[in-house]
């Protein structure tokens, strides 16, 4: 047997492990120490009404004979397909059920959809980015170039001439913030057109753009449909971390690739549970959409309040305004492991560090407003005693 041999050039652990471990020694040496953890973006709030409502109701179908499911169809129900495609339609953008792929979430699709392409394509991806863009292609053998994302281009990294066969683009982006307007993304789908190139769109933080002349979808872009795979999920936009429920967008306009995915799925995945499907199928309503939209502004809120104090500590950031994130630049120089490892003694205060997303984030750091209120002010306190 030989391994994978291109394991070896991974990073030891995966970011958020690398953090999570990091916190947990901090806490075994300090018991007595209060930690707010704005690392990793996951939710605080719980599922609202609509969807635990639904999500009680399909419990009970499964126990009784006549209403019990099995196996469900690998690409998810009809039901919350249509759900989606109504979703969509509600932004102009016309799908039909079959490139609708209901999915465990945007991280798992993102990485399974490498199956498709062969392994000497190159790779784009900017940097910084969610480090899986990476990572899957670095176990994939792929050579991976960088768009460089800095303060001068706002962290919206435009395409130049270089050639390239899978282009990622994240808008809103993880970890910055930043978000594409139309004639940005359309320039990318043209690029991506004249390289007969593909994009995977990851559109996981839609749900946070409040500027309704901004795409949350990369098919309001013209030609988006003959190159973009486009990934969501609801995990930032329902609560659905622990959950797990996304989709994922093949057209049948970027020609085998639909087949294809279909094939892959149907081969390795066994769909999302018929229970959770139902929880999800619950979002889309008219109820669903008022109550996730409360948690939205309430997180919304919390990166207005972290904003508003790294403006009184003088603290450069941008982000958290279609975002759950804050992209600062870290205090008096300092690298971004080291304002980690500063942040966790001083403040017991944890984010991630820049540097964990690619070489352009060193000297920057990353706050989620994806904690509770009291947590969120709390911090805030602790970094005005820092640095006001
Ligand atoms: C993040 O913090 O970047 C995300 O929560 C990670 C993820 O969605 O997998």
């Amino acid at each position: 047997m030989n391994i994978n041999q291109n394991y070896e050039n991974l990073e030891q652990s995966y970011l958020f492990s690398t953090i999570a471990h990091k916190v947990n020694d901090f806490i075994s040496k300090n018991p007595d120490k209060r930690v707010i953890r704005l690392g990793i973006g996951d939710v605080t709030l719980p599922l609202c009404k609509a969807v635990t409502d639904s999500l009680h109701k399909a419990v009970d179908e499964m126990g009784v004979q006549t209403t019990f499911r099995g196996y469900g169809p690998e690409q998810g129900y009809d039901f919350l397909r249509a759900a989606v495609q109504n979703y969509y339609k509600k932004r102009d953008v016309e799908l039909e059920l079959d490139e609708i792929f209901i999915s465990d979430g945007a991280k798992s699709d993102l990485g399974n959809i490498l199956d498709l392409f062969a392994q000497d394509n190159i790779v784009l991806v900017p940097d910084p980015v969610y480090p899986v863009y990476v990572d899957t292609n670095i176990m994939a053998g792929r050579k991976v170039i960088f768009a460089n994302a800095n303060g001068e281009n706002c962290f919206l990294p435009m395409p130049d001439n270089r050639d390239a066969d899978i282009i990622y683009i994240c808008s809103p982006n993880n970890p910055t913030g930043a978000v594409y307007n139309k004639d940005q993304l359309k320039q990318w789908v043209d690029y991506a057109l004249k390289q007969k190139a593909v994009i995977l769109f990851d559109a996981a933080y839609e749900c946070f753009v409040s500027d309704d002349t901004l795409p949350h979808s990369i098919y309001e872009i013209e030609g988006a449909k003959e190159c973009a795979i486009e990934f969501c999920s609801l995990s930032k936009t329902a609560g659905f971390t622990g959950t797990r429920c996304g989709y994922t967008i093949v057209p049948k306009a970027l020609g085998k690739l639909n087949k294809m995915w279909l094939r892959r799925q149907t081969t390795k995945f066994n769909g999302v549970p018929y229970i959770i499907q139902r929880g999800a199928e619950a979002v889309f309503t008219e109820e669903g959409q008022k109550e996730i939209k409360e948690n939205i502004n309430y997180y919304k809120e919390n990166a207005k309040i972290i904003s508003d104090t790294l403006k009184i500590c003088n603290i450069w950031h941008v982000g958290g305004k279609h975002s759950p994130y804050i992209w600062l630049r870290c205090p008096n120089n300092m690298k971004s492991w080291e304002f980690f490892d500063y942040l966790l003694e001083n403040a017991q205060v944890v984010g991630t560090p820049g540097a964990g997303f690619g070489k352009n984030g060193e000297g920057y750091f990353r706050l989620t407003s994806f904690g509770s209120r009291e947590n969120t002010k709390e911090a805030m306190d602790r970094f005005k005693k820092l640095f006001q």
